[in-house]
């Protein structure tokens, strides 16, 4: 029989649309679930929406419309969402469907029979922001302590929860199974938090009507916190005629939630749970925030980033990757656009995709397009195993960002062995540099192979398109290490190499970004820098910076579909013609321009204009948008510097 694994996330208000923190907890345990899947364990990962309260109450009405009706719509973007995101959940639980009220209900009716309910009056603050109670003293500024919301005195009648009988037992619980709760600073949070005492909890509402109707007396209804926290064993089926995956899971073991909402599920739920006779979750793991502007992001605070306009430019995968990367896994981190899109050219087009297309194209020019057979063993057999096991060690102690950092290495031992081998090179020797070249080209492939399979919990489109490049296919489950190396199907054709993640122009895409709602569907005030129009002064060592050549024209020709681009193969006197776009179509031929000899910025960051790569520009003196190339005086060699 496989391991069980159940992981959760927190279900989401439906308030309001989701922002890149609701994401990154939903992302996070996908990526958790389709590991322990490829681990070949029986996974149920959930998710969902938490539909009452009185903020959602609010909401609504301040909408004119039903609170059902604000859930449904928001259900719908999330369901959206999840699909466009990949996300792999097993089930979406919402706690207005019969199946959650009725576990609310059970759970209530097992506390209610350990005599840990009483009836009695709340009087103190309320924060509907939270949906948390606040007694005076701990109010900061008149505000909750937590979040800064507003808060309002309440005095009503209420059903109490004895929590602080629970004082002792959750001290002990938390004492015996030191990694229930994580990272270790939240640990010693909650228990710091706990030793101080605990009040007995008020759960029920009278003064809103927007909840599960209080079992026996339905003047109140459910405290949205009792409600919602019972939504990982209603999904479940705890409470329903068939709740055999309630027997088969529960236990979950993890529950990913951000670090705000950590005392609602290490100190009421594991009560809830301990009076309700039920087993404890094994692991609540607290992660960090994603900050703009060093605040944490929240409708609230009008600072959230969206993800709409950066899923559909660039799918799922370049997110999905950045937010596990991006971030240490229980740690704030900050998000911008900026570091969304260095990350994105360097590490994905740079490292991944250039390495796949450049290893398939070389394949292809000098090996016939077949997959050639790799080593048998040797360094990068050894490198790949290294990355296997780290990164399967990172999984399991709950360090993705460790996973990647150690895919990513194995990345660059590949990128080194090219550059070591020089395929190019060998192709132009006899035979025994051909057989080198083919074993240097088969070795590749399969560390590639390899790379595919640790990415896929990560980004598993593009894992799967690697794949399938490579004519293997992800497997089902991950192999063990013995039987790790040399699953590449050795004589199977590879398809063309077609660009995984196509560059993109940062300073364009920032200036797009500011004008059409942004990459990120950041407000359109963002504060992108305007165009400087009048260069500052400069000193000659910033001068030097800049990398200024002649090159010689060896090939032209229209980028397809442009009026105004070339595409231009110059020699530099580098080891093969660089290729260059230059907007200049309008004023030259491309056949005037073969044999020419031109000034280019060498040292250019490469950007990608209309589907092609540019590395380097090509002066020329622009006069009312005419180009006038500039070129040397007389013939020099390429490769000649400017200066
Ligand atoms: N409905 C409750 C959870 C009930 S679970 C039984 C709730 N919902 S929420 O929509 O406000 O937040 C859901 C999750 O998103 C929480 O884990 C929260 O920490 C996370 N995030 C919301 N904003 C965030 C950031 N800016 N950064 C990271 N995660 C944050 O709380």
């Amino acid at each position: 029989m496989s391991e069980r694994y159940l992981i959760t996330t927190p279900i989401y208000y439906v308030n309001d649309l989701p922002h890149i923190g609701h994401i990154y907890t939903t992302v996070m345990a996908d990526i958790f679930a389709r590991y322990h899947r490829m681990k070949g364990e029986q996974v149920v990962f959930l998710t969902g929406t938490d539909e009452h309260g009185q903020k959602i109450e609010r909401s609504a009405k301040a909408k004119g419309v039903a609170p059902i009706e604000l859930a449904n719509e928001v259900v719908r973007r999330y369901e959206t969402l999840w699909k466009d995101l990949e996300i792999s959940n097993d089930d979406f639980i919402r706690t207005t469907e019969p199946r959650h009220e009725a576990a609310v209900a059970e759970i209530i009716r097992r506390i209610q029979a350990a005599g840990d309910i009483y009836k009695g009056e709340y009087t103190g603050w309320y924060c509907a922001g939270c949906e948390a109670f606040y007694v005076e003293t701990q109010l900061v500024e008149g505000r909750c302590p937590d979040q800064g919301h507003p808060v309002e005195l309440l005095s009503e009648p209420s059903y109490f929860f004895r929590l602080s009988a629970y004082r002792d037992k959750l001290l002990d619980w938390y004492r015996d199974n030191p990694g229930c709760i994580q990272p270790k600073s939240r640990y010693n949070e909650v228990v710091r938090f706990v030793e101080g005492g605990l009040r007995d909890l008020s759960i029920s509402r009278t003064s809103i009507t927007w909840g599960v109707p209080f079992p026996g007396d339905p003047d109140h209804v459910v405290y949205v916190w009792l409600d919602a926290l019972t939504n990982y064993i209603s999904a479940l089926g705890f409470g329903s005629d068939d709740d055999t995956r309630f027997r088969e899971f529960w236990p979950a073991d993890i529950h990913l939630v951000g670090k705000d909402i950590l005392r609602f599920h290490c100190v009421y739920w594991p009560a809830f749970l301990m009076s309700a006779g039920l087993a404890l979750p094994k692991t609540i793991f607290g992660h960090g925030w994603w900050l703009r502007d060093e605040a944490k992001m929240s409708k609230s605070a009008g600072n959230v980033v969206r993800p709409d306009a950066l899923l559909k430019k660039l799918g799922p995968d370049p997110l999905r990757y950045f937010l596990a990367r991006e971030m240490t896994f229980g740690a704030d981190s900050s998000f911008s656009d900026e570091a969304f899109l260095t990350r994105y050219n360097a590490e994905l087009a740079n490292k991944l995709g250039n390495t796949v297309s450049r290893t398939i194209a070389m394949t292809h020019r000098f090996a016939g397009g077949r997959i050639p057979a790799p080593q048998a063993s040797g360094p990068i057999a050894e490198a790949a195993a290294i990355a296997f096991t780290s990164s399967i060690e990172a999984m399991d102690s709950l360090a993705p960002q460790k996973a990647l950092d150690a895919i990513w290495k194995f990345l660059e031992v590949l990128n080194g062995f090219i550059q070591e081998r020089a395929p190019w090179t060998l192709a132009k020797g006899g035979a025994p540099e051909r057989q080198l070249l083919e074993e240097t080209l088969g070795t590749c492939l399969e560390g590639l192979r390899i790379v595919a399979m640790l990415i896929a919990p990560f980004m598993p489109g593009i894992a799967s398109k690697i794949s399938s490049h490579l004519a293997t296919g992800l497997p089902d489950v991950l192999p063990e290490p013995s039987e790790l190396w040399g699953g590449v199907q050795v004589g199977a054709p590879l398809p063309p190499a077609e660009p995984l993640f196509p560059r993109i122009d940062i300073n364009a895409y920032l200036k797009e970004s500011a004008t059409d709602d942004g990459p990120a569907g950041k407000p359109a005030s963002s504060p992108v820098p305007p165009e400087d129009q009048t260069p500052k002064e400069i000193s000659i060592d910033e001068f030097a910076r800049t990398r200024l050549v002649v090159g010689t024209v060896r090939e032209a020709e229209l980028v397809p579909k442009s009026k105004k681009l070339l595409r231009l193969m110059v020699d530099l006197g580098e080891e093969s013609p660089r290729q260059i776009v230059a907007g200049m179509a309008t004023k030259y031929a491309p056949e005037d321009l073969v044999g020419r000899q031109v000034v280019v910025v060498a040292n250019l960051k490469p950007v990608t204009l209309m589907g092609v790569e540019s590395r380097g520009m090509v002066l020329a003196a622009s006069e009312d948008g005419e180009p006038f190339i500039l070129a040397p005086d007389g013939p020099v060699s390429p490769g000649t510097g400017v200066r």
